[in-house]
């Protein structure tokens, strides 16, 4: 395990997926665990859902291309939404008090880059769909690792809209470019 985990650990990030607000999506069709576009025309509402799909389905189908990412369509406006709940837990200031929002900062144990901290992974520029499954496993308590109740306060209270905006947001911080 270490030693895959070294090998891993080694690679630089790059970006893999890009994030476009939009009210209309791409007709889909699901294959395996994929999104596939049925045409690139963007017909359908996007309806309040996160569309992720690959840029290129041959290179990324076909010739399993590591290098060909990913498209994923979010609604409008959420990468903002989410950008207020990841950097200030959706806190608000009403009548000069502090309210304090229905989650807490994530830079506080991600890192201020949310790139990761000590044993606490990474989460930014990454998958939108993998981002808001691992929430919503950790919300039903389906994800139960020794440092999974760590998540706990931080997903109670947030809804199936508030996990689209924040992976929105999220997915959109593009990782720093590889050292050369
Ligand atoms: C109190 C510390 C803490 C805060 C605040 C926090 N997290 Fe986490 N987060 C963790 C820990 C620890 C884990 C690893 C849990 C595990 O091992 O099961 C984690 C895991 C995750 C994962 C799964 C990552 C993976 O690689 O599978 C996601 C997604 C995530 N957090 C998103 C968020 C978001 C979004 C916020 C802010 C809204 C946030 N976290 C705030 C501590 C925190």
């Amino acid at each position: 395990m270490s030693t895959a985990a070294e090998y891993f650990g080694a690679m630089q990030w790059t970006p893999w997926t890009r994030v476009v607000e939009t009210d209309l999506v791409p007709k889909t069709r699901i294959e395996g665990n994929l999104f596939l576009t049925l045409s690139s025309a963007r017909t359908e509402p996007i309806a309040g859902r996160i569309i992720e799909t690959p840029e290129d389905q041959e290179q990324s189908e076909v010739l399993r291309n590591p290098r060909s990412g990913f498209v994923a369509y979010v609604p409008v406006g959420s990468i903002k939404r989410g950008e207020h709940l990841v950097t200030t837990g959706g806190m608000s200031v009403v009548e000069g008090k502090i309210v304090p929002g229905k989650t807490v900062a994530c830079g506080t144990c991600h890192g201020p880059d949310l790139m990761g901290l000590a044993d606490v992974p990474g989460i930014a520029g990454r998958s939108p769909s993998y981002l808001v499954r691992q929430m919503y496993d950790l919300q039903q308590g389906k994800r139960r690792g020794a440092s999974s109740p760590l998540m706990q306060p931080v997903v109670a209270n947030l809804t199936g809209e508030d996990f689209v905006a924040i992976a929105a947001y999220v997915t959109s911080l593009a990782p720093p470019l590889p050292a050369k």
